[in-house]
């Protein structure tokens, strides 16, 4: 099993190498006509669909002065303290070991706190990332690869933009402080999935939360999967007890698991191979994708397929993304989805 994994990363290595000449000097080009964290315009894609990528609107009601609370927490916590600076809040530090300074605090003029959008105890928006538990050196090769311009997100606009310009600013040992952090959590599942067709109707709101509207009117689900918050307003609170609800197509988690055991008669490649029986992860390359946001994950398999994900070990899941269809990306992120984190 060990063997097999290591031949495809080999193997792969001498693929990555003969494509990222190409890829450097778009992005060359690119970096030389504008300062941004947006894909190299060779990479970006129009093609994809919205769903993996939630966009936001601007926090409109600041309430400067008022002090929030939320269930179970003693503390309290104006709207500046949430939203308004650098640093972050933490509701529950009787639930996480003390977080380091990068993870509460940021670095002044360089890096706002990883806990404002990984929240404190890095269990992630469908946004941005769910940190708990991924082994230190996979997440300092990801900082590595978006700080080389080695990844990037597909469109314009998209969170990841963000993440990469905190990864330019980061230094090392803030870096290995916070993976370390990040490491020491387990993973509780945060997550309810809902199998359906029909699903309420969503906008896009602060802090790209997607908030159902209050109508209560539904639309077709289609090939989609839509991710929302169990409480909008503890998400919005940056409250990382509260979890999400993630409305799968009917019959999707089924599908999912077929394809991601089989791998679909060559059409992918089986998921536990390299990611481990129990889909947990397994060494520091291949992270554990179980019970984590199915936004998330199908960002990245979009991600792998363009190829603006293109780091050192990226080039193991080309073969795995280049034959996905959108419906497949949807089966399989619900049914990862489906499992214990
Ligand atoms: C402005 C918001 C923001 C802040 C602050 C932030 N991140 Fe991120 N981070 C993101 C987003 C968005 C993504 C995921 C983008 C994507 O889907 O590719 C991400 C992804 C990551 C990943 C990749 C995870 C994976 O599964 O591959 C790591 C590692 C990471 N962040 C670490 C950090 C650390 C460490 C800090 C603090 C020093 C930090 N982030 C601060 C927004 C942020
Ligand atoms: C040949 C080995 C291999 C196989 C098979 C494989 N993966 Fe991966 N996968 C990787 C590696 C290596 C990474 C990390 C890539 C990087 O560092 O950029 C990864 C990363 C991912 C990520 C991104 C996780 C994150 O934290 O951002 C997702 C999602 C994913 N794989 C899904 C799948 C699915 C679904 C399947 C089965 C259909 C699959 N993988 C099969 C090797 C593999």
């Amino acid at each position: 099993m060990f063997s097999f994994r290591s031949a495809l990363l080999n193997g792969a290595v001498v693929a990555a190498l003969a494509s990222g000449f190409v890829a450097c000097r778009a992005y060359q080009a690119f970096a030389a006509e504008k300062a941004s964290f947006d894909p190299p315009p060779a990479l970006a894609r129009t093609d994809f669909p919205a769903w993996p990528y939630p966009r936001g609107i601007p926090d409109d009601e600041k309430e400067e002065g008022k002090v929030f609370h939320v269930p179970g927490s003693k503390q309290a916590f104006t709207f500046t303290q949430i939203n308004g600076q650098r640093a972050t809040i933490d509701w529950f530090p009787e639930r996480h070991p003390t977080p380091p300074p990068p993870v509460i605090s940021g670095r002044e003029g360089a890096y706002n706190a990883c806990g404002q959008c990984h929240l404190i105890d890095g269990g992630g928006k469908p946004d941005t990332s769910d940190l708990r538990g991924l082994p230190v050196d996979y997440m300092l090769q990801q900082l590595a690869d978006m700080r080389d311009d080695h990844r990037h997100a597909s469109i314009n606009g998209a969170p990841l933009a963000k993440m990469v310009g905190i990864a330019k600013a980061l230094p090392l040992d803030d870096a290995r402080q916070a993976s370390e952090y990040f490491h020491s959590i387990k993973p509780v599942k945060r997550l309810r999935l809902i199998e359906g067709d029909i699903v309420p109707v969503t906008h896009p709101a602060a802090h790209a939360i997607q908030k159902v509207d209050p109508s209560g009117a539904t639309e077709p689900l289609g090939t989609r999967i839509i991710e929302v918050p169990q409480s909008f307003e503890r998400t919005s609170l940056r409250d990382p007890s509260s979890g999400f609800i993630a409305y799968v197509p009917a019959g999707s988690i089924e599908k999912g698991r077929a394809l991601a055991t089989s791998g679909g008669g060559g059409r992918t490649l089986p998921c536990a191979s390299c990611h481990g029986d129990d889909m947990r992860g397994s060494g520091a390359e291949f992270p554990g994708i179980a019970g984590r946001s199915p936004t998330a994950m199908a960002r990245q398999l979009y991600d792998f397929k363009s190829g603006t994900r293109n780091g050192k070990n990226a080039v193991a899941m080309k073969p795995v993304v280049a034959r996905l269809t959108d419906a497949d990306i949807v089966n399989l992120t619900a049914y990862l989805a489906s499992l214990d984190p």
